[in-house]
């Protein structure tokens, strides 16, 4: 063998070696995969905290059915809705390169789907690997329609870590002891602060320290000495987590759809539409250990959801040397204090991409969002329509705008066809004045101005947006989802933002990459990505309750030239409204 590789003559392993190419080339593309599901939206009966609910689910599954593909495979989904309310479904962190149409979110890339009605999300994954997961997209049904989407890598291709001897999913949830979609109608009718969940769950389940729930405590086996890999999604409504698991350290190795360096830590701080992949390895004394999650609130004055939910993260070996068997009570972790910003703070700054990354160092757009609250003023205060504080409504905004879903047509579709009167493009770069971002705001930019107001970029522009929270109503964390992108987090800091000191001290080399992040409370946050997925994009807070209020834009990105930078057209069965 190794005598014929020395005689082999030189234009001849050439050819070998080109031949060895075209064959893992076309085998790249012969392992990749489409997936076919049916997604049947219905009604089911769920007992949670000692009530029956019926909630929202598709397939009956509560959470919903987990999608398990790799780099560069096909989805084809139909979505049947046997539900009494619209719906839509989202995948969230797919980029859905020049394919708006199955992105999902309600009135901006297509209508709902009406009861009785399907469509069918077509879309490829291109370039992504990591933790995702897939969610509905109109008003509150997400706070029961989500599952996860784990994109593993190209068969034969490994983790840039040691495989890891299991993998487990961990959708981080909040329940209500009522119908969500009640819960929401509520508070659009008052004008107040929605109500708070009554549970917060692990893969559906509130755990131990939850009436009626310790039978259903999820359990998570793992054996002495092994190393697993957690997929942690905060999937919760409106509401950032700390993670943590009793006794452990764990590695962080992913955020969102991309990989990490590698970090170790005690606790995790995930913001809603956030993923975390963590390695955990079985190296303590074999027992039973709580896995928790509770609440980081960053909201002054107000009421939040300050339960705790737990799994178990169960040795083998233990069960048998425990004398007592299960009534040996697992270990409880410690969990930062529910305000504790600065163990969020440096949870974030641990984050890095794994090796230098490519990071457009010159804008064309620099972008100033102001994101945070804000109260509509009453002609008739502490009407039963005005329960805000003072007799107000509550609102939120973006540069002062309060963005309002179109309700006769979907962004995207008016913008296809050219239907004129749905949107405009002049959304502004920054905000309409400039004032101390997180002082004491004068009361008279309390209120901001609704609009359904675009803003336009030209197709392969180098953006950076500075995301600001305003300490209009109170300063908050507020996690920023934007679609059909993964952006790179350069920077952030408290206080008001410094164009000049602070951008001297962004990060260009190994910044992470991701498709959510926190405004930080009181505080801002940058980012910089090339806009080269043409169509339009929501940019949202992840908090359900803000998005609702207005916490969101849209941008609307040109095509290029040619086919290779072009919106590809709609599906025909795109729902029309
Ligand atoms: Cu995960 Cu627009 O959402």
């Amino acid at each position: 063998m190794e005598a014929y590789n020395l005689t082999v003559k030189p234009w001849c392993s050439c050819l070998l070696l080109g031949l060895f190419a075209v064959i893992t080339f076309l085998s790249s593309f012969a392992n990749a995969e489409t997936h076919y599901h049916e997604f049947v939206i219905q009604a089911k009966p769920v007992k949670r905290l000692c009530r029956i609910h019926n909630i929202i689910t598709v397939n009956g599954q509560f959470p919903g059915p987990a999608l398990e593909v790799r780099n560069g495979d096909s989805l084809v989904i139909k979505v049947v809705n046997n539900a009494q309310y619209n719906i839509t479904l989202h995948w969230h962190g797919i980029r859905q390169l020049r394919n708006p149409w199955a992105d999902g979110p309600s009135y901006v890339t297509q209508c709902p789907i009406r009861p009785g009605a399907t469509y069918t999300y077509r879309f490829t994954i291109i370039n992504q690997e990591g933790t995702l997961w897939w969610h509905a997209h109109s008003e509150w049904l997400r706070a029961t329609v989500y599952g996860a989407l784990n994109v593993h890598p190209k068969s034969g291709s490994p983790y840039p870590f040691s495989t890891p001897k299991q993998e487990y999913t961990i959708l981080l949830g909040e329940w209500f002891d009522r119908n969500p979609m009640d819960v929401l109608k509520q508070a659009l009718f008052t004008g107040a602060a929605p109500n708070v969940s009554d549970a917060y769950t692990i893969n559906g389940q509130p755990g131990d320290l939850y009436r009626c729930s310790s039978k259903e405590t999820v359990r998570i086996p793992i054996e002495l000495g092994e190393t697993v890999l957690l997929r942690i999604v905060n999937s919760a409504l409106n509401q950032e987590l700390f993670f943590t698991i009793a006794n452990h350290q764990m590695t962080v190795v992913g955020v969102d759809a991309a990989y990490t360096k590698p970090f170790p830590t005690r606790v995790v701080m995930i913001g809603p539409g956030q993923t975390t992949n963590v390695l955990l390895t079985a190296d303590q004394p074999p027992a039973h250990y709580y896995i928790a999650a509770r609440a980081y609130n960053t909201a002054m004055n107000a009421p939040f959801d300050n339960t705790t939910t737990t799994a178990i993260l169960e040795y083998k070996s233990a069960s048998c040397s425990t004398k007592k068997g299960q009534s040996s009570r697992p270990i409880l972790p410690q969990l930062p204090a529910y305000n504790d910003t600065a163990t969020a703070t440096a949870f974030n700054a641990g984050l890095k991409s794994r090796s230098q990354v490519n990071v457009p160092t010159t804008i064309d757009q620099n972008l100033f969002f102001t994101v945070g609250l804000g109260l509509n003023n009453c002609t008739r205060p502490n009407s039963p329509r005005c329960q805000g504080p003072n007799g107000t409504r509550f609102t939120a905004s973006i540069n002062n705008v309060s963005f309002v879903f179109p309700t006769i047509n979907s962004l995207m579709q008016a913008y296809y066809q050219g239907v004129p009167g749905i949107f405009t493009t002049d959304f502004p770069p920054v905000p309409p004045i400039q004032f101390n971002y997180t002082g004491n705001v004068n009361r008279g930019l309390w209120q901001p101005v609704p609009g359904t107001k675009l803003y336009k970029l030209k197709y392969g522009s180098k953006v950076q947006i500075v995301f600001q929270d305003t300490s209009i109503v109170t300063t908050e964390d507020h996690p920023i989802h934007l679609h059909g992108y993964q952006f790179y987090v350069v920077g952030s800091g408290f206080g008001n933002f410094n164009p000049s000191t602070d951008t001297a001290k962004f990060n260009f080399f190994d910044p992470p990459q991701r498709n959510t992040i926190g405004s930080n409370p009181g505080g801002w946050v940058a980012i910089r990505f090339v806009a080269d997925n043409p169509g339009i994009w929501l940019l949202h807070c992840h908090l359900d309750s803000h998005l609702r209020w207005g916490l969101a834009m849209a941008f609307l990105v040109e095509n290029g030239v040619g086919q290779s930078q072009t919106v590809i057209p709609p599906p025909a069965d795109l729902p029309q409204c």
